[in-house]
């Protein structure tokens, strides 16, 4: 990374604010869900703890329309941080003022608090400067480590950098090592495989992975827009109306390159996309009345022979309908294909796609799981993001103010 992590600055007894991604699935009782994203932020937070810092904690929750809802409150992701880290967190019912300054300032070396909500303020969405400089008051040493978080230029992602020593938090320096590595310097052959259902949702990936992989492999509804572009018949399948000359133009430019741009070449076929559906397995073309839900057992081969030869693999989006359990085969044995291999470097994007490896228990398996999801698609797309560029720009400044 382009900026020093938390480990290069001393943190010992100062107030260290520390954005974090705690945007989890939470119940209507307040129950967190899925607390992943949570136990991912623990190295950066338990370091902090041991080396006697005060830790602040700020994050999002949802999509709170810039005023306070106690159905975003991150109460209750306090509690369960607090369970997991096995110490007290105290939990700040408000992100800016006074009020909050004086419980930050009272904390203790090693004790750690969490802020209320950051989206409760519109001011955060916009990066408004003085909402920026009202949470860089509450800090001597800004931590960055919400990489779910980074493709947004919000005040506490981005905005805040600008006012404090600002450096990456453990997690977010993981998610960048991988996500470089793969992008920049991956050995070969490098394999991409992306799944996910519109084509115009994938396009900037495509292209910018076409540019770099040696081997892409398409699955998942996306694939039968492109099956129709090359002629097959796709019965009722998802079509991607908007995205079809889209992806006749990345079937030519495929043609033109050296990739080899791998489609399905049988499919699981249902009437319905129900767990009861009647289902069948079909050759390329699928017949009228019948919808591809998941890639077949010879694409699977396909797929997995190509794997055996990566060096780095990255994926992106299920390949078959992997919620609906007689669907999800396709993407079980890539998977469990992945985690057989030796030697070869594995990055699983976020969102659907982690959640099926860790539903899959095949996390441990991977050399990375981000814990972003649209961050991760963006990073593919080849984009900056902006929580990132805030951490280096600001890296940049205090070089030359020294
Ligand atoms: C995510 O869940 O992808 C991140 O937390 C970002 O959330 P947002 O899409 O609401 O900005």
């Amino acid at each position: 990374m382009n900026c020093q992590t938390v480990k290069d600055v001393e943190v010992k007894g100062k107030r260290v604010l520390v954005r974090v991604d705690f945007n989890v699935p939470i119940d209507s009782k307040g129950n967190v869900m899925n607390d992943t994203r949570i136990v991912k932020t623990l190295p950066t937070i338990q370091y902090l703890v041991k080396q006697g810092a005060r830790t602040i904690l700020m994050t999002h929750l949802g999509r709170p329309k810039s005023k306070k809802d106690v159905q975003f409150s991150l109460k209750f992701v306090a509690e369960r941080l607090s369970k997991i880290l096995k110490q007290p967190v105290k939990f700040v019912p408000d992100c800016i003022g006074p009020s909050v300054s004086k419980i930050t300032s009272a904390l203790k070396n090693g004790e750690v608090a969490l802020l209320e909500n950051v989206r409760f303020y519109s001011e955060e969405e916009k990066n408004d400067a003085e909402f920026s400089k009202s949470l860089a008051s509450l800090g001597e040493i800004y931590v960055n480590d919400a990489f779910g978080a980074a493709h947004r230029a919000h005040a506490s992602t981005a905005g805040i950098a600008r006012y404090l020593p600002s450096v990456a938090g453990l997690l977010l320096a993981k998610e960048v090592e991988y996500f470089d590595r793969v992008l920049g310097n991956p050995d070969r052959p490098f394999a991409a495989i992306l799944g996910g259902s519109k084509v115009v949702d994938k396009i900037k990936v495509i292209e910018n992975l076409m540019t770099k992989v040696d081997y892409l492999l398409v699955g998942g509804a996306m694939a039968y827009t492109f099956l129709k572009a090359r002629g097959y018949k796709i019965g009722n399948s998802k079509f991607d109306f908007e995205g079809f000359e889209i992806a006749k133009q990345i079937l030519e430019k495929a043609k033109q390159s050296k990739i080899q741009f791998v489609l399905p070449l049988d499919h699981i076929i249902a009437e319905t996309v129900t767990e009861t559906a009647k289902s069948d397995i079909s050759e390329i073309d699928i017949p009228d009345g019948w919808m591809g839900v998941d890639i077949g057992p010879k694409t699977v081969e396909r797929f997995q022979a190509a794997l055996s030869k990566a060096k780095t693999i990255v994926w992106n989006g299920p390949l078959g309908v992997f919620e609906i359990k007689p669907f999800s085969n396709g993407t079980r044995a890539i998977a469990e294909h992945l985690a057989s291999l030796k030697d070869t470097t594995t990055v699983i994007g976020g969102g659907e796609t982690a959640a099926a490896i860790a539903e899959l228990g095949l996390e441990d398996k991977m050399s990375h799981v981000s814990t972003g999801g649209g961050a991760s698609l963006e990073y593919l797309e080849g984009r900056v993001l902006p929580g990132i560029e805030a951490l280096a720009k600001q890296a940049r400044r205090e070089k030359v103010a020294k």
